[in-house]
């Protein structure tokens, strides 16, 4: 299980805009510790181009080839080979245990928290490897937000949850205006703006988790990962997170795991169906990703029949 503290201590240490990094190819440097820039004994690293088939005019924001996670000897997830698309919504199905987690992680290197995870094949964010051996794990995070499926807010005040990741950011700009304007882009501003200084803790679980979002937006990240954003909430939240992500796609990429198939259905622009393969003779799981596409495609037109299968609760 990775630690909620160190993540969201990642979560809110990004100091550099996200536009740094935008189609910077080859070698944004945004990625690459600050220690390893321009050091003569380090050793130039060519970018490699990589053919990736099936690239569309819009832009890629992660390329991933083979991807897998193996947990110690065991393999969590294999062969994932997709591309996630900038500003759009991407969402992650698939039954419990099938990787959706693991893989979401893989895009933030946050398996890197976990002992004993191993990452393989490539993936690949605005060009670069985020693999590679100048990448910087906690630059990357900076980039690349996270929400969890429990809220978890600090416990200061709502205004410095938010006010967290700028300040130790050094963000020298007016701080009361960031903070009404990430309040206001994730729909909760209304319902706070009377109360700043109460504690966050004090919050209903669909308010924190909008807080959350509000934190994670605060630091002007590229994309933000969601698992199961919702899961914990009642519908009326559900709802409002849902319009919230239609806004916020306007500006972030987003990619989030769901297990409510109406959900993906209603507010994604593409779906990634993951399955779990089972050994017959070991009885060892892992998942694999069956089909990637269109959600429109996705939920009324499936290439395959486990897909149609899941998606119409005739899963088994
Ligand atoms: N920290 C970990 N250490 C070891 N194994 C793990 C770890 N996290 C996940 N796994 C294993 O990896 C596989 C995929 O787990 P993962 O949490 O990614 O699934 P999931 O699709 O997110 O499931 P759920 O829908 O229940 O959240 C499972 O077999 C799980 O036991
Ligand atoms: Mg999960």
């Amino acid at each position: 299980m990775v630690a909620a503290g160190s993540a969201v201590a990642d979560d809110v240490l990004l100091k550099r805009p996200a536009a740094d990094l935008l189609g910077a190819r080859p070698l944004p440097p945004g990625l690459h510790p600050p220690s390893s820039l321009g050091d003569p004994r380090m050793p130039e690293v060519e970018p490699q181009e990589v053919e990736r088939p099936g690239r569309s005019e819009q832009e890629i924001v992660f390329s991933l080839a083979n991807l897998g996670v193996t947990y110690g000897k065991s393999l969590a997830l294999t062969g994932v080979t997709m591309d996630i698309y900038k500003h759009q919504i991407t969402a992650i199905i698939g039954p419990s245990g099938c990787g959706k987690s693991t893989l979401i992680r893989c895009l933030n290197r946050m398996n890197d928290l976990i002992p004993g995870a191993a990452v393989t094949g490539s993936a690949f964010y605005h060009g670069e490897d985020l693999y590679g051996p100048r990448v910087d794990p906690v630059v990357v995070r900076r980039h690349i937000g996270m929400v969890f499926q429990r809220p978890n807010p600090f416990p200061k005040s709502i205004y410095d949850n938010v006010a967290f990741g700028p300040r130790i950011n050094g963000f020298k700009g007016d701080l009361d205006e960031l903070v009404e304007r990430c309040l206001r882009q994730a729909a909760l501003w209304d319902e706070v703006k009377n109360s700043l200084r109460k504690s966050a803790l004090a919050l209903s679980g669909g308010q924190q988790q909008r807080l959350c979002i509000a934190r994670a937006i605060a630091v002007e990240p590229d994309v933000i990962l969601m698992d199961e954003p919702a899961s914990a909430l009642d519908p009326i939240s559900t709802t409002k997170i849902e319009d919230l992500m239609q806004e916020l796609k306007e500006h972030y990429s987003i990619v989030i795991v769901t297990h409510n198939m109406q959900q993906a259905a209603r507010m994604s622009d593409k779906t990634a169906f993951l399955y779990t393969e089972v050994d017959q003779g070991t009885s060892e799981r892992w998942g694999i990703l069956v089909e990637y596409d269109a959600t429109g495609v996705m939920f009324t037109k499936p290439c395959d029949k486990r897909t149609e299968d899941y998606i119409s609760g005739r899963f088994g």
